[in-house]
């Protein structure tokens, strides 16, 4: 083995649950073997962060599409990286050298990878959601643990001093104590038109692509990119860009557990075109907690918006007994008081590479992962369930302890998805 993925899996292995790892001088040192799956438009971001660093050495990058993976290995090699460029995961994890591997795939192929990386004894960064429903997400937090690997998910806001800021004063009671959080998704999004099924890109290898999900012909509307507004391969937006969101108003009100009560409704109410989730989205959820008070949670989406909503075009709002806190993640805050009197206020960007970085000091030297598997799994869930709820017309009671949905037969298989048969990356137990 070599000696650098022993110090890293040294550190590892001290691990008591996944998420704590001994110090040790020799696995500070050194340059990380890493690699990168997914280098399509959130790959590419990852792809010019990393290669800009000095601590990590990109030996892969993994993608389905020749012509994409080809750009990922020009810039990797005009960043200085010797990259190996593959188009089969397996690949990057057969090599023992790898430590860590950042996932930016389409989410079906979320926790199917991520889970994959951890079995394989590597430290997982998943982009958002890390999930494409309930149970595989909770196998993905299951896979940490087991394996002792760090699970870093995607969503870089909590690794913003910005809104880190606005955590402590939330935490620290200045707003009192807070009784609803709400997220919202309010922006302009694009017509994808209607097409028919036609051949594959010869460039795009569309088997590795599609993966474990369920079988279908290509739509040149779905890829690249717009995959992630229909059933088999997305969330719709509010796993999109809402599950930012959601996750900042988990954040802000500890939550990690899903909710016990979810209802929701939605539908396409502006685009004729061929996306299937909605762009028309109100969720209320409730959680009861451990001191036997009971949270409500809110989510707004109309994906349909030139103007922003409340300042922020995607947001949060916690609403306490002594005043409110209003944040665009990517922006700042502000924070009231009663009669609305303005307290305090802070701007400030989003930091990506910051959570880069939080994510590797975890796997060096037992930091915290900011965004750990968790609390990933508890954002992608409430936005599952609130797609459960609108493709259902239903509202859902939750165990958050067995999580399944209770009382309903018919909603209780919903908490999975179908996979293709047989497939190599389906999640075992799932
Ligand atoms: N954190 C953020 O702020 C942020 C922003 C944008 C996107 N994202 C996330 O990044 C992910 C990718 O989004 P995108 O917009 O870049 O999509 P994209 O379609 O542009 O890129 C996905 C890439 O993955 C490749 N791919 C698909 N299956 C693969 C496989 N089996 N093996 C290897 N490569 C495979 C595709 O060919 C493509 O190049 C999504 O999960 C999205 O939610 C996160």
């Amino acid at each position: 083995m070599p000696a650098s993925r022993r110090a890293f899996l040294h550190a590892s292995a001290a691990s008591t649950a996944g998420l704590a790892f001994a110090k040790t001088s020799t696995a500070a040192e050194g340059r990380m073997p890493i690699a990168l799956v997914g280098c399509g438009g959130m790959g590419t971001n990852h792809l010019k962060l990393l290669t800009a660093r000095k601590d990590v050495e990109l030996k892969y990058v993994c993608d389905a599409d020749a012509n994409r993976l080809a750009a990922a290995a020009k810039i990797a090699a005009d960043g200085g990286h010797g990259v190996t460029p593959v188009n089969d995961l397996r690949k990057v994890l057969d090599d023992k050298s790898i430590v860590a591997v950042w996932h930016a795939t389409p989410d079906h192929w979320h926790s199917p990878g991520g889970i994959l990386t951890a079995d394989a004894g590597k430290h997982v960064y998943v982009e958002k959601p890390c999930s494409h429903n309930i149970r595989e997400g909770r196998l993905l937090v299951e896979a940490g643990i087991r394996n002792k690997v760090v699970i870093q998910v995607g969503t870089q806001a909590r690794s913003t001093p910005t809104v880190q800021e606005a955590m402590k004063r939330l935490h620290d009671g200045a707003i009192g104590e807070i009784l609803v959080a709400k997220a919202w998704n309010s922006q302009l999004r694009r017509n994808l038109g209607k097409v028919k099924p036609s051949d594959p890109p010869a460039h795009l290898d569309y088997a590795m692509w599609q993966g474990m999900a369920p079988e279908a012909p290509f739509y040149s509307n779905r890829v690249p990119g717009m995959w992630r507004f229909f059933f088999d391969y997305g969330a719709g937006d509010m796993g999109n860009d809402g599950v930012h969101n959601v996750d900042v108003a988990c954040w802000g009100l500890n939550l990690l557990q899903l909710p016990n009560r979810a209802a929701a409704l939605g539908g396409k109410h502006f685009f004729d075109d061929d996306q299937q989730w909605p762009d028309t989205q109100c969720a209320v959820m409730e959680i009861d907690g451990a001191d036997g008070k009971t949270r409500q949670f809110i989510y707004e989406q109309r994906i349909w918006s030139p103007y922003v909503q409340e300042e922020y075009e995607n947001g949060n709002a916690f609403y306490g007994t002594k005043g409110m806190l209003v944040m665009g993640h990517t922006v700042g805050w502000k924070l009231y008081g009663e009669r609305n009197k303005l307290i305090e206020q802070m701007t400030g960007r989003v930091d990506l590479a910051g959570h880069h970085t939080n994510f590797l000091n975890a796997i060096r030297n037992g930091e915290k992962p900011n965004a750990p598997a968790i609390a990933g799994h508890v954002a992608a869930g409430i936005c599952h369930l609130a797609n459960i709820c609108v493709r259902t017309r239903k509202t859902i009671a939750f165990d958050p302890k067995s999580e399944q949905i209770v009382g309903d037969a018919a909603l209780a298989g919903m908490v999975k998805r179908k996979y293709r048969e047989g497939h190599w990356a389906v999640p075992k137990g799932v």
